[in-house]
């Protein structure tokens, strides 16, 4: 539990003539692998350094949040809890950091109390000292229960302002939501800049009207990725900001934090001071230079300053993200439009910061009115769900014609929308074999990830020889066999991947693992259990296979064996995606052969870009015949339903 003084850190203590305090968060362990290494760091490569880390004499270590945790079940097949404790029995002098989003605890959609209670009291349990609770919409409601789950739980409950600019983000409206905050008893508060974008005479701006109006400490955390951040700290420190976010130099800079070995020699000069240790500090360089050939992409940035996101403030993960969706439906090309799209669908959706969740409605809702021609004529189930205010509320009213267009008539909620939710624990787990669960905390990681918890939870009942590998290293090796730089170019698979890929298959057949993704540069191939055999027997062609491609003309998913033309009328695949029959799983099916359906009633589902698109009938109409198994691959225009016309 984090001591009294802990909570009066990231306060700026002036002293007489004496050097100010300044308080520096390590982000290497989250932030910072989460930028540049995709989340790729292992628990050993943690163990390896962390006592040298905790003896750096930081003020708090950032070391689990949302992506951290879901990579660990998803790639690593590894307990993101087991890591945490490992972490804590070793750190015992620096409080550990968690990022918690409000409401949606690790995860893309709001979650019950009971849930969220129970996560937190788990997560102080196993080492979390302080939450920094944010919510994307800066709707207070959001945090509420996060913060009184906090405080009831004994932890440092930070408050966060997610920081964006536009015509209703101003600095009264974020000390209002500050104040607001306050009222809810956190114990500091952060500025958390996630595109980079806030500017040094922004920061001192805002924190002087921060510091006039709330007694709470303040941090700031910032991103390098427009080049500003260094200069921010300063002023922000200057106005009187106690605690900024760092991270090691080797990992730093880019779309990560700023080095702390900078802003310590920047600082030197000043009256604040950060007295850390310079030589657990070199050692830190050391030991993640070591490490960085092993876990960096391959495909690291090359360019270190994005001035584009001066211009339009999206985050650069959320650019990667619009790249590899439009890659998914092979149109790339269309980028620019989608980046004009973009501000355009913000605005019309009332302005959201955009972090996640919203990053994500926001960012496939501006690919889905480029690719369909259309505004608003494909709306995932995500954007309907904002737009009726089931993420909260939106920071500018959604625009009347857009909430029109998209929900008819449909009210909007105006509670807080967790209020609706009806405790999630007590069948949490029906349905699953009672022998895979072992503890408290794997019924939160099912709750919250229920596929690739499971996933984990099988592969971890297996004896260790009989485990498959994890994604993450096939990843990898798929990854740096496309790297080799010399001699005629790689095919996608090599005689060798493809034998260790029918292993792969074998594994994921026997223990109906739901998916499994391999990526090779922008090319990747998702196997599901559903589809193993088309899969292998599609992509798997023995050598010599196909050179790589870019990815405009590289078959993303492996074509449906029952594909092909329908004989009469069909509902096509509006986009290359995923085919579902229901909206999850323990859903029913949204019709059946033989069934009569009005026009617009859902019909089936075609995932895309992790958001669910229903897909409606075109008119009143017979279903005589799904032409795709449930779980399959689709592209676009594939036929998925025939159907036969009515009067
Ligand atoms: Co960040």
């Amino acid at each position: 539990m984090p001591s009294a003084k802990n909570r009066d850190a990231a306060r700026p203590a002036r002293g007489n003539g004496k050097r100010i305090p300044l308080r520096i968060t390590d982000t290497t362990l989250r932030d910072a692998h989460q930028s540049l290494w995709a989340t790729r760091m292992r628990t050993r490569d943690i163990v390896g350094i962390i006592d040298t880390i905790d003896a750096a004499g930081f003020y708090s270590l950032e070391v689990w949040g949302g992506a951290t945790f879901d990579v660990c079940l998803r790639f690593l097949r590894e307990n993101p809890w087991e890591r945490l404790r490992q972490i804590k029995a070793r750190a015992r002098k620096t409080p550990l950091q968690m990022l918690l989003r409000g409401q949606n605890v690790l995860g893309y959609r709001n979650y019950p109390d009971d849930l969220l209670d129970r996560f937190v009291a788990l997560a102080c349990a196993n080492g979390i000292d302080i939450f920094r609770i944010f919510d994307a919409l800066n709707d207070n409601r959001n945090i509420e229960a996060a913060v009184a789950s906090v405080k009831r739980h004994g932890g440092h409950a930070q408050g966060t302002l997610c920081y964006t600019t536009s015509p209703v983000h101003t600095v009264e409206e974020f000390v209002r939501i500050a104040r607001e905050q306050e009222q809810l008893g956190i114990d500091s508060l952060c500025i958390k800049d996630m595109a980079g974008i806030l500017s040094p005479i922004s920061a001192e701006k805002l924190i002087k009207a921060l510091v006039a109006s709330v007694k709470v400490p303040i941090q700031v955390h910032s991103h390098m990725t427009s080049g500003m951040a260094t200069a921010t700290y300063v002023e922000a420190a200057r106005a009187g900001a106690g605690a900024i976010d760092c991270a090691i130099s080797v990992m730093a800079g880019f779309s990560s934090q700023p080095p702390v070995e900078t802003m310590l020699a920047i600082f030197e000069e000043t009256e604040y001071s950060a007295e850390l240790n310079r030589d657990a500090l070199r050692e830190m360089c050391r030991y993640f230079t070591n490490l960085a050939p092993q876990r960096q992409l391959s495909h690291h940035p090359s360019n270190i300053i994005d001035p584009d996101i001066l211009e339009h403030h999206i985050p650069g993960g959320m650019i990667s993200n619009l790249r590899s969706q439009l890659a998914q439906q092979n149109a790339l090309d269309r980028l620019p439009e989608v980046l004009a799209e973009l501000p355009r669908t913000r605005a019309d959706l009332g302005y959201p910061p955009l972090v996640t969740p919203t990053s994500q409605i926001v960012g496939v809702q501006s690919v889905l009115n480029v690719l369909a021609g259309e505004r608003y004529a494909m709306v995932p189930q995500e954007t309907k769900d904002y737009v009726r205010g089931l993420y909260g509320r939106s920071p500018a009213p959604i625009s009347h014609a857009v909430r029109r267009r998209i929900l008819g008539r449909e009210k909007v909620i105006t509670c807080r929308p967790a209020d609706l939710l009806k405790p999630m624990l007590p069948n949490a787990t029906d349905g699953v074999d009672p022998k895979l669960i072992q503890s408290e905390e794997d019924i939160i990681s099912y709750c919250l990830f229920p596929e690739p918890a499971l996933d984990y939870f099988k592969w971890r009942a297996l004896p260790t020889e009989d485990r498959p590998p994890v994604p993450a290293d096939i990843e990898r090796r798929a990854q740096d066999a496309a790297q080799t730089p010399s001699g005629p170019p790689r095919p996608f698979l090599t005689p060798q991947d493809y034998k260790e890929l029918q292993n792969v298959v074998q594994k994921v057949k026997e223990l109906n693992l739901s998916e499994l993704t391999i990526r090779r540069g922008e090319v990747s191939l998702t196997l599901r259990g559903a589809d193993v055999p088309a899969a292998a027997e599609t992509q798997g062609a023995p050598a010599p296979a196909a050179a790589p491609q870019p990815a405009r003309e590289a078959a993303p998913a492996p074509e449906s064996p029952s594909a092909g033309a329908a004989p009469g009328p069909a509902i096509k695949a509006p986009l290359n995606g995923t085919f579902y029959l229901s909206a999850g799983p323990g859903k029913p099916q949204f019709a059946k052969p033989g069934d009569t359906v009005e026009k617009d009633a859902p019909v089936c589902i075609v995932e895309a870009m992790k958001l669910f698109n229903q897909i409606k009938a075109p008119r009143k109409c017979r279903i005589v015949k799904f032409l795709v198994a449930h779980g399959a691959a689709v592209s676009k225009d594939q036929p998925l339903v025939a159907i036969e016309e009515m009067g």
